[in-house]
């Protein structure tokens, strides 16, 4: 008998997210001759009256949606249903009308962590597919939608040197990653920053001045600074912004760290939050390439009655883990990234490494 397979995109949205539910939908009708049902806005979609699901066909992805930003099943990071028992409990219920042979979630560490929980406890096999543009689901070299930010976040440093050597500026930029400094470091490097902070490393205002003092010195009149959204103050306090929901974010160190080295060197700063779009970007070829790569190895495991998986990058392929080595942790990174050593070399400033 024809199987039935539902699919979500849980957490932040990323660019990619369109090419993974377009791959998981080709192979499973074209290879397996399955149904697709494509649950909307995460777990959310199954918590409505009547329940927000649709059948995805194999024509709604012969246009112009794998190259497009966002998730066309809407996603929600929000709340977990395992905060109220009888929303984890309405959710699997909901889930069983459906009559689905399996689960494909796409979420970053957090969303795997509740989707975990939320399928063991229903009994329901579950695969899961890694997206978040920090990078940061362990065992896994690239999640989905990771590269496209980078992209932008290196293309947002190519375009603030000019504006940065025109008026003898020291320019910071302000990136996202939550608890991990990947994006930072990845395009600060790409982007020829001078300065990169990421929240794995302690800095120093003094050495950051010295070091743009010395730029100064050699006759370059004007700086990068990258900084990572959840790098803290040099006394270790979080920098945070209230919103009027009452909601506190991470957000606004890229200012602290223009004011203090302005009062230290008394150079002109200039910030630029590059905020969410690193989020809703074109995914670039090589998160299109992750995203179908996961979609098809996804649904492959399915047909093997593979599950509590979760599909991972590693070694220039797709391959998969079992998903208790995933859920709830995270990959950040190491004083000894070769990549910081690279950095050094170029001699970029990446904080107190010694
Ligand atoms: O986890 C992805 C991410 O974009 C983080 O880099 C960022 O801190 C956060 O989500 C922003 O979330 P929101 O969309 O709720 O502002």
């Amino acid at each position: 008998m024809s199987k039935r397979i539902g699919i979500l995109t849980s957490g932040g949205d990323c660019a990619g997210l369109n090419a993974v539910i377009r791959a998981v939908t080709l192979r499973s009708v074209n290879k397996y001759g399955w149904h697709v049902f494509g649950i909307k806005d995460g777990t959310l979609g199954l918590m409505t009256n009547p329940l927000n699901v649709i059948e995805l066909k194999t024509k709604d992805f012969d246009g112009h949606l794998m190259r497009m930003g966002g998730t066309l099943l809407g996603s929600n990071n929000k709340g977990n249903p395992f905060d109220k028992k009888q929303d984890s409990d309405k959710i699997i219920k909901n889930f069983n009308k459906l009559g689905l042979h399996a689960l494909i979630g796409i979420g970053g560490d957090g969303s795997m962590k509740i989707l975990q929980k939320f399928t063991k406890k229903g009994g329901i096999n579950f695969v899961g597919i890694p997206k978040t543009i920090d990078n940061d689901v362990i065992n896994n070299e690239l999640s989905i939608g990771y590269d496209t930010a980078v992209d932008v976040a290196t293309n947002a440093l190519d375009m603030l040197q000019p504006t940065a050597a025109s008026h003898r500026r020291a320019m910071i930029l302000e990136v996202m990653g939550r608890d991990a400094g990947h994006i930072a470091l990845n395009a600060g490097i790409a982007g020829g920053a001078d300065v990169i902070l990421i929240p794995e490393i302690p800095y120093s205002l003094k050495s950051i001045s010295s070091h743009i003092e010395k730029i100064r010195s050699e006759g370059r009149n004007h700086a990068l600074i990258v900084v990572a959204e959840s790098v803290r103050r040099e006394n270790g306090s979080r920098v945070t912004v209230k919103f009027v929901d009452g909601q506190v974010r991470l957000g606004g160190i890229g200012t602290y760290i223009g004011d203090e080295i302005s009062k230290i060197t008394n150079a002109e700063t200039r910030v630029t939050v590059l905020g969410h779009v690193q989020r809703g970007a074109q995914p670039t070829h090589r998160d299109r390439l992750i995203a179908s790569a996961f979609g098809v190895h996804a649904v492959d495991l399915i047909a093997q009655e593979k599950f509590n998986r979760i599909v991972v990058w590693q070694k220039r392929r797709v391959t998969d883990v079992a998903l208790d080595n995933i859920a709830g942790k995270s990959k950040t990174l190491s004083k000894c990234d070769p990549l910081i050593n690279v950095a050094q070399a170029l001699g970029i400033y990446v904080g107190e490494i010694n």
